[in-house]
């Protein structure tokens, strides 16, 4: 075994010197078997934004598990601007990555960058959001994406008590009348998010239990550009407008993530609904665990999120950038669900929660992603 794991050794260098012949300015990447001693490793880390906290945590996150194993580690947010994230991607190559983790603002906006890594031979781990449309995307660490969809649906299922908490129909026929909102028409994530939800919630669509009366049901309709919430919360309004003027109630809304969320319910409590569900505010789902929407979630006010603990997440990604800087592969648990368009990515996918009130101590707290005052407070310590 020894021997043959010695010769393969042998191969793998000679591929990893073949690959140095590609290498950009900086000299970095360890595609081709070779081994990085720790000190010897930069790692660039790559995230979309600091205006949603998960991706901080995240970063944050990344980065000190990296620091852990003794990696350099360049971490950059873009502010949500493709120009910056390209910029601070061509950067870090320049600078001498060798490994890259990126979670991208706009999936198929970073082809030349992707080009210039595998040139360099440094190994692109995509991070939650998929790369799409390059061959480049070694390899990805996610959530599993339609789960989350189907998760978010099912909350709001279970919000207007058509399903009990353990998933079972109750028998509730309605019918009642729900709008839909997806995620970023950019992110790879929104489609599986909102595919997800779609194909739970159609049985009941199809069957008069759910309706839309604004009639807005495809997914191009109900997207919301780069995940703002201001941008949600001026469509809520504007369907407020067009389609519950005349008194037609709203019983529920499907949203993707929380910061659309808190705009959805800033919509609907200045048209005079709610404040709280217990004084008719419709069932709003969401999504990340937010501090802000967890305090929501115990007052009353939005009815749930899906927690996806990103702690794993970051663990996920250090762990396969371990494995590619010991000159092997990391390991994936799926290699069929996510095609981006050239190349089925193997990936590392984590499962995520449904947090409501009920469960909020056992899901948020006892696992100390948030603690009691932070969410009393509504806000991160
Ligand atoms: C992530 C979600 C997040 C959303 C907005 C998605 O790609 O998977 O967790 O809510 O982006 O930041």
């Amino acid at each position: 075994m020894r021997k043959l794991a010695a010769v393969a050794f042998g191969a793998a260098a000679v591929l990893a010197l073949g690959a140095c012949a590609g290498e950009g300015a900086g000299g970095g990447g360890v595609e081709g078997g070779e081994t990085l001693a720790p000190e010897d490793v930069l790692v660039g880390v790559s995230m979309p934004t600091q205006t949603s906290e998960r991706w901080i945590a995240d970063g944050e996150a990344v980065e000190a598990g990296l620091e852990e194993l003794g990696y350099d580690v360049d971490l950059q947010f873009a502010n949500d601007d493709i120009p910056t994230q390209s910029q601070q991607i061509d950067q870090m190559i320049t600078n001498g990555a060798d490994v890259l983790i990126i979670a991208a603002i706009d999936g198929t906006a970073l082809g030349s960058q992707l080009d210039a890594a595998a040139a360099a031979g440094i190994p692109v781990i995509s991070y939650d959001r998929l790369i799409r449309d390059n061959e480049n995307v070694d390899f990805y660490v996610t959530f599993d994406n339609y789960d989350v969809g189907v998760q978010q649906a099912t909350s709001l299922l279970q919000g207007l008590g058509i399903l009990d908490a353990d998933r079972n129909e109750t028998g509730e026929e309605g019918p009642f009348n729900i709008e839909l909102f997806a995620g970023s028409p950019d992110d790879n994530n929104a489609t599986f998010f909102w595919n997800g939800a779609m194909e739970t919630l159609q049985p009941y669509l199809d069957s008069g239990v759910l309706t839309v009366p604004s009639g807005q049901t495809d997914f191009e309709q109900a997207a919301i550009l780069r995940w703002q919430q201001e941008t949600a919360q001026r469509r809520m309004e504007d369907l407020l407008t067009s389609t519950y003027s005349d008194g037609t109630e709203l019983h529920g809304v499907l949203s993707p993530y929380d910061g659309l969320s808190r705009g959805i319910i800033t919509a609907l409590q200045g048209a005079g609904m709610g404040p709280s569900l217990a004084d008719g505010l419709p069932v709003v789902t969401g999504q990340d665990a937010e501090i802000a929407s967890v305090k929501l979630i115990v007052d009353g006010v939005q009815f749930a999120t899906i927690f996806k603990d990103t702690r794993l997440l970051a663990e996920q990604a250090v762990i396969a950038t371990e494995a590619y800087v010991n000159g092997g592969e990391p390991e994936a648990n799926d290699t069929e669900t996510y095609d981006n368009g050239i190349k089925v990515v193997p990936s590392y996918l984590l499962e995520s929660v449904i947090v409501v009130a009920d469960n909020v101590e056992p899901a948020l707290v006892e696992t100390g992603y948030w603690t009691q005052e932070e969410i009393e407070a509504g806000q991160a310590d």
